[in-house]
């Protein structure tokens, strides 16, 4: 498992009985609440470090980004090694982060480095967060599979907001600079050594899952720039084309990140989410070119709960009838 899906643990999901609709119950709400990815414990901080693929494409963005001198901000610097790789470019870094813990940890780090002169940790929230000078680039990586639980929508948006007041309409550079949300049918094997529990379950992206049958193409539900309008809610109602017969019981969410376009060389720097398998409640056999409606809403920031009770899998035509009937 990929350190980075540590802090994907899911907590408090049950299944409530209903044909596709699953309510939280309130101790799972207030759960949610404190465990959203908030408050990401020290130990699983430590572990983010070592994914490769993560650090390996802030990295990446943030040097071919960041130039010498440019003002740098990063949103909830955590052990502060995105907001190192800025300083090591000659930029000037604040690094905002508001678990007091942290913000210790970074401070600590920071001064092992040596870059205590170009990295300052400013203890606070980042929606809150207005900074003294113009700003050059934007790192923030609350990133979480369908953007559920960590709160990068949100608080990217209160930066702007807050920055334009303060220093007009010309935004910084954002890293990332893009999201791309998308879903698809499968059949997933739950069986886990003869014990059927049809649960959430966390994929590591780009690799082979051997217990998962793709029924269809991945389908775009949101895809979306950081430096224009930021989606605070997401929906889909779209009819999926199925192109490989099987039985439907589970609908996988994958998210893909641009963190940056480099058009001198032509090149994207993305990182993938871990994806997320949500069993459906009444698993179906699907035909080849048949039509099926996977419908969701939920809040960006919100619960995997949250979009789990939301989620409904319908054999096609509803879509269209749908289209038909008026408002
Ligand atoms: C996924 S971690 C990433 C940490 C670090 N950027 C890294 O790449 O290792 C997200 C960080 O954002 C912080 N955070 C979440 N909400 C915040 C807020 N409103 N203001 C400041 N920091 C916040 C968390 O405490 C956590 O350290």
């Amino acid at each position: 498992m990929a350190a980075h899906s540590l802090r994907s643990g899911v907590h408090s999901f049950s299944i409530a009985p209903g044909l596709f609709v699953r309510k939280s119950t309130p101790e799972q709400s207030i759960n949610d609440q404190n465990l959203l990815g908030q408050f990401i414990p020290l130990q699983y901080h430590y572990n983010m470090l070592q994914d490769e693929d993560r650090v390996g494409a802030f990295r990446s963005a943030i040097e071919s980004s960041v130039r010498c001198g440019m003002h740098v901000v990063e949103l909830g610097g955590g052990t502060g090694i995105l907001s190192s790789f800025a300083a090591r470019m000659g930029a000037n870094v604040t690094c905002v982060e508001r678990n007091p813990e942290l913000v210790q940890c970074a401070r600590r780090l920071v001064r092992e480095n040596g870059l205590q002169d170009q990295i300052e940790v400013v203890q606070a929230d980042a929606t809150q967060y207005i900074p003294d000078i113009p700003v050059d680039v934007v790192v923030c990586e609350m990133l979480h599979v369908a953007l559920l639980r960590e709160k990068q929508t949100e608080v990217i948006d209160a930066f702007k907001q807050n920055y334009v007041r303060s220093f007009g309409s010309t935004l910084p550079k954002f890293l990332p600079e893009a999201s791309i949300l998308m879903c698809q049918p499968v059949e997933q094997s739950f069986d886990f050594a003869g014990y059927h529990a049809p649960v959430p379950l966390f994929q590591a992206p780009l690799v082979e899952q051997p217990r998962t049958q793709e029924l269809s193409a991945l389908s775009p539900y949101a895809t979306f720039a950081y430096d224009e309008r930021i989606p605070q809610h997401f929906r889909s109602d779209e009819p999926v084309v199925i192109n490989q017969a099987g039985t439907l019981n589970a609908v996988r969410f994958v998210t893909q990140n641009v963190i940056t376009v480099d058009l001198a060389k032509q090149n994207a720097v993305t990182w993938p989410n871990q994806c997320l398998v949500l069993p459906i409640e009444t698993p179906t056999h699907v035909d080849c070119g048949q039509t099926i409606d996977i419908t969701f809403s939920y809040a960006a920031g919100g619960s995997i709960q949250q979009l789990a009770d939301s989620l409904c899998v319908q054999h096609g035509s509803s879509h269209a009838q749908r289209q038909a009937s008026p408002a």
